[in-house]
């Protein structure tokens, strides 16, 4: 195991918003990390410092030398007439047969491959970029919501690339079906902190869920030792006798604080997982997705 980034003590604002509260997590070679947050979090914002498209205000984000970054570019980096094949090549600088064999893992072949790439759709737009992001051998994966606007397949075969990947990635995603599949670990941003859990998302979420119930159950016998004390002071303290046990007593009271209980929490509105998408048929595994309003809500709750 060894580490490729550190994040430490990172605060970052815009304006009144605290997105990172000196935040700190440690990415090492030898996971795949579901990344977490209700919307608005902050995750797409970390993600931009990672890849020093933003600046923090405070602490650090460090890269270790052997950190070889791949993200997903959102810009369309294709020359005008540019076949699949050809942007491959300059991009990467690497042989055509080389070039071919990785897009042949999704799916890139024939006229995908070889003609204009401008002219493919955005799916297969997004095959040839994971193709280039794939020839340039990172050992650290970044992607932000890489299920977004994805026709079915390709997210059949982004799902099935990641699995395989051998090196590290941090996914951000809504999907938990998508993480379940991809990730063993969770990392979680609520209210400027970052919490990093060692288990799936489905794991963190019962976790969080048990905490959430473990406070709750130190709240509720927090509140009934305030109201047998607030009893205590009300029947004693005017007598002369028991005035100065009151007084006691009401110091107690005031030292009784209830544990805050993040209300924030993903949990109640992650996505479960889209129907199951194992080979064909296709038209049947199809159907499901194209009902437009889903049962379940599509993202995080807002604050
Ligand atoms: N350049 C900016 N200037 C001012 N505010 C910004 C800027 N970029 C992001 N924000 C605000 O910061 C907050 C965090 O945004 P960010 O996109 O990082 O959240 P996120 O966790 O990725 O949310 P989502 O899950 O919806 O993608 C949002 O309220 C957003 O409006
Ligand atoms: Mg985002």
């Amino acid at each position: 195991m060894a580490v490729l980034l550190e994040i430490k003590n990172a605060s970052k604002r815009y304006g009144d918003q605290i997105l990172l509260d000196e935040a700190s997590a440690t990415i090492t070679d030898d996971g795949k990390v579901g990344f977490v947050g209700r919307n608005g979090a902050g995750k797409s914002t970390l993600l931009r410092v990672i890849l020093g498209e933003e600046e923090l205000d405070g602490g650090e984000v460090v890269h270790h030398p052997r950190l070889r970054l791949g993200y997903l570019r959102q810009h369309d980096p294709f020359l005008p007439d540019e076949s699949a094949l050809d942007f491959l090549m300059r991009d990467s600088s690497q042989p055509d047969w080389k070039c071919g064999e990785v897009a042949g893992q999704f799916e890139l072949k024939g006229d995908y491959l070889d003609g204009p790439v401008r002219e493919l759709s955005g799916g297969w737009q997004t095959r040839v970029k994971l193709a280039a992001l794939l020839l340039h051998e990172p050992n650290l994966l970044l992607l932000d919501e890489p299920t977004n606007f994805l026709d079915l397949r390709t997210q059949m075969l982004l799902e099935h690339f990641l699995r395989t990947f051998k090196e590290a990635c941090l996914i951000v995603s809504h999907d938990r079906g998508f993480l379940t599949a991809t990730c063993d670990r969770t990392l979680d941003l609520s209210r400027g902190k970052l919490t990093a859990y060692p288990g799936k998302i489905d794991a963190f979420l019962g976790y969080q869920q048990e905490q959430r119930e473990h406070l709750e159950r130190v709240n509720a016998a927090t509140l009934a030792k305030k109201r047998q004390l607030e009893q205590f002071i009300a029947k004693n303290r005017a007598k002369a006798s028991t005035a100065s046990q009151a007084r006691s007593k009401a110091k107690q009271l005031e030292r009784l604080e209830l544990e805050e209980i993040a209300s924030d929490a993903p949990t109640a509105a992650i996505r479960p997982r889209s129907p199951p998408v194992r080979g064909p048929p296709f038209v049947v595994l199809i159907l499901p997705l194209a009902i437009p309003t889903a049962p379940w809500p599509t993202t995080w709750p807002s604050k």
